[in-house]
Order: C-alpha cells, then sequence, then structure tokens
C-alpha cells in the first residue's frame, strides 16, 4: 500500500497537525432567559442545567460568562402574561423588564456583546412573531413598524446587535432605516434569514411560555423540506443590509447552514436550539451518551459546516471545559 489513511491518525500531535477545524470560545454565544422578581432562578423543565433568571442574576451571570471568554450573550424575556397584547406594547417600555436588564447589563460589563431578540411572541397575547388579524391571519406589512420600534428601544438601552427572528418579510430594511434614522448607525442586524418551522423549539416556548395560542408558524418560518429557499431568504437579507445570518435550528439543518456558508459574503450564525439541547441532556441524563464529548462533537460540526459564530446553551459549560 503505498497510501495509507492512518498514518496522518497516530498520534495526538500529528492529529492536531492535520485538524481542519477548531472550536474556540470566542465562536460562541449563550441564550440567557430573564425573568421578573428579585434573586429568582427557576430551571426550565425540558432543558436541565438552564434557569430563568431575575435580572441582577443575570448581570452576575453575564460578568462571569464575559470572564471565560464568551464574548456575547442573546436574551429572551418572560413576560407577565398580564402584560401581553396584540401589538407587544411591553416591548418598547423603557421600564420593562427587557430593557431594563439590558441597562444594567451594559452598565456592568460594556465589553460584552448584547445581542436582542426581535419578534412579538414573548409580548404577544397571540403567541405569535407577527401582528394576529381578527380571523387570525399573521399580518406582514403590519407588522413591520412594531418591529422597528422594537428595535430601536433595544439599541437605546445598549443592545450591540439586534437579532430579528420574526420572518416577516422585508423586516431587516426597515429595521436598518429605522436604526438609522435614531442615529444608531453602528448597532449591526444578525438576521435569522433560514428560520425553519421546527418543533425542535419545544422547551423554548416552555421557557417563555410563549407559543402560539392558535395554530402553527409554518405561514412565516421555512418549510424543513426546503434549502433553495434558505439561499433566496439569505440574499434578500444581505441586500437589505444584514450584517451577519444565521441558519435555524443547527444540527439537523447542517446541510442549510454549508449551503448558506458557501454563498454568503457575511458572516453566518447557527442556533443550536433548544430541542438540540435537550436531546443531549436527557441522553446523558440517562447514561446514554458521554455528555462532553457529544456536545464537543457537535459543536466542531458547526464549524466544519461553515459556521462563524454558534448560539448555543451549552456555551457556559464549553467554555468552562476549554479553560481547564
Ligand atoms: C421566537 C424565537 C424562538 C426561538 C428563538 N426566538 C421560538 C419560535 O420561533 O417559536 C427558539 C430558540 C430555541 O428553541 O432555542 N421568535
Amino acid at each position: 500500500m503505498l497510501i495509507r489513511g492512518r498514518r496522518n491518525r497516530v498520534s495526538e500531535g500529528i492529529r492536531s497537525l492535520v485538524r481542519e477545524h477548531h472550536l474556540q470560545v470566542s465562536d460562541l454565544i449563550m441564550p440567557l432567559f430573564i425573568c421578573e422578581g428579585i434573586n429568582k432562578k427557576s430551571e426550565i423543565t425540558s432543558m436541565p442545567g438552564i434557569f430563568r433568571l431575575s435580572s441582577e442574576l443575570i448581570v452576575e451571570e453575564c460578568r462571569y460568562l464575559y470572564s471565560l471568554g464568551i464574548p456575547g450573550v442573546v436574551l429572551f424575556p418572560a413576560i407577565d402574561d398580564t402584560k401581553k397584547d396584540k401589538t407587544a406594547t411591553e416591548s418598547w417600555n423603557p421600564d420593562g423588564l427587557y430593557l431594563k436588564t439590558i441597562r444594567a447589563i451594559k452598565a456592568a460589563v460594556p465589553e460584552l456583546v448584547i445581542i436582542t431578540d426581535v419578534a412579538l411572541d414573548p409580548y404577544s397575547s397571540d403567541g405569535h412573531d407577527g401582528f394576529v388579524s381578527d380571523d387570525g391571519e399573521i399580518l406582514n406589512d403590519e407588522t413591520l413598524p412594531l418591529l422597528a420600534r422594537m428595535s430601536v428601544a433595544q439599541a437605546r438601552a445598549g443592545a450591540d446587535i439586534v437579532a430579528p427572528s420574526d420572518m416577516m418579510d422585508g423586516r431587516v430594511e426597515v429595521i436598518r432605516q429605522a436604526l438609522d434614522e435614531n442615529g444608531f448607525t453602528n448597532v449591526g442586524i444578525l438576521a435569522y434569514s433560514a428560520k425553519y418551522a421546527s418543533a425542535f423549539y419545544g422547551p423554548f416556548r416552555d421557557a417563555l411560555d410563549s407559543a402560539p395560542k392558535k395554530g402553527d408558524k409554518k405561514t412565516y418560518q421555512m418549510d424543513p423540506a426546503n434549502v433553495r429557499e434558505a439561499l433566496r431568504e439569505v440574499n434578500l437579507d444581505i441586500s437589505e443590509g444584514a450584517d451577519m445570518v444565521m441558519v435555524k435550528p443547527g444540527l439537523p439543518y447542517l446541510d442549510v447552514l454549508r449551503a448558506v456558508s458557501e454563498i454568503s459574503d457575511v458572516p453566518v450564525a447557527v442556533y443550536n436550539v433548544s430541542g438540540e439541547y435537550a436531546m443531549l441532556r436527557a441522553a446523558a441524563q440517562n447514561g446514554w451518551l458521554d455528555y462532553k464529548k457529544v456536545v464537543l462533537e457537535s459543536l466542531t460540526a458547526f464549524k466544519r459546516a461553515g459556521a462563524d459564530m454558534i448560539l448555543t446553551y451549552h456555551a457556559r459549560e464549553t467554555a468552562e471545559w476549554m479553560k481547564k
């Protein structure tokens, strides 16, 4: 045999020399759930190890994540049912939970990149990402000004990057214009461009109690069977001014991630979503999988498929492992 593939695998030293992709702590973004109250910490049942934290605990957590070398966080609020309405009014209340917490994080850890979520669902009495008409239709164009207003309020509170996760058409352009008109020319847009109508979001909706009251999200989120359509969405968002694009979910969509990373001329993020986290946790709790090994293997797979950054609930633990 002239050629033996195994020669390049004979020792850890050689394997590390020929390794093509490297996972780094600086690739990771940690999603955090914020709740009302003081010193409140409640575990999400379907996401063991992940907690809803009240404001001052979130600030503490952000300090810790930054000390681990994690460059950014993405924030989601658990809003009281009594504050939800059809137009997500609470989302631009400067004294509301979300904006207050953003200001507190910015003051405490100014270097940490704060990424905010732009969509109606956590604040919506309908549990949809857009405005719902009386006959149950999710109205695109009526939603856009609400998203713009939410984005500007988040930027004013200190968001470094706003991340529209709503999948309305034309939102990136409207948000870009609104940010610029209000002087936030340096606030970036991370567009959830290829976001699929996925059942893997289940635990997230438990965490925020944000599941749709009626119907599903299939008229705005993408059909899991499509990949060409993902490229179209990515190209549209880039042409509307997106600074970064995202593929979501992650592990079941690595082919989409690869395709997007090949055509995108802006950085590509992937969201390793709540259901993916829950699967690995549950298997590990049963003793069926080696948790640390499957997490590192999964996160490396995102790098191999072309991700520049990874939103993952494993970020905190991974950073701790990599520090040692
Ligand atoms: C809502 C939003 C969702 C997630 C992030 N933003 C859920 C949804 O679209 O229903 C899911 C994240 C996860 O599952 O971890 N705009």
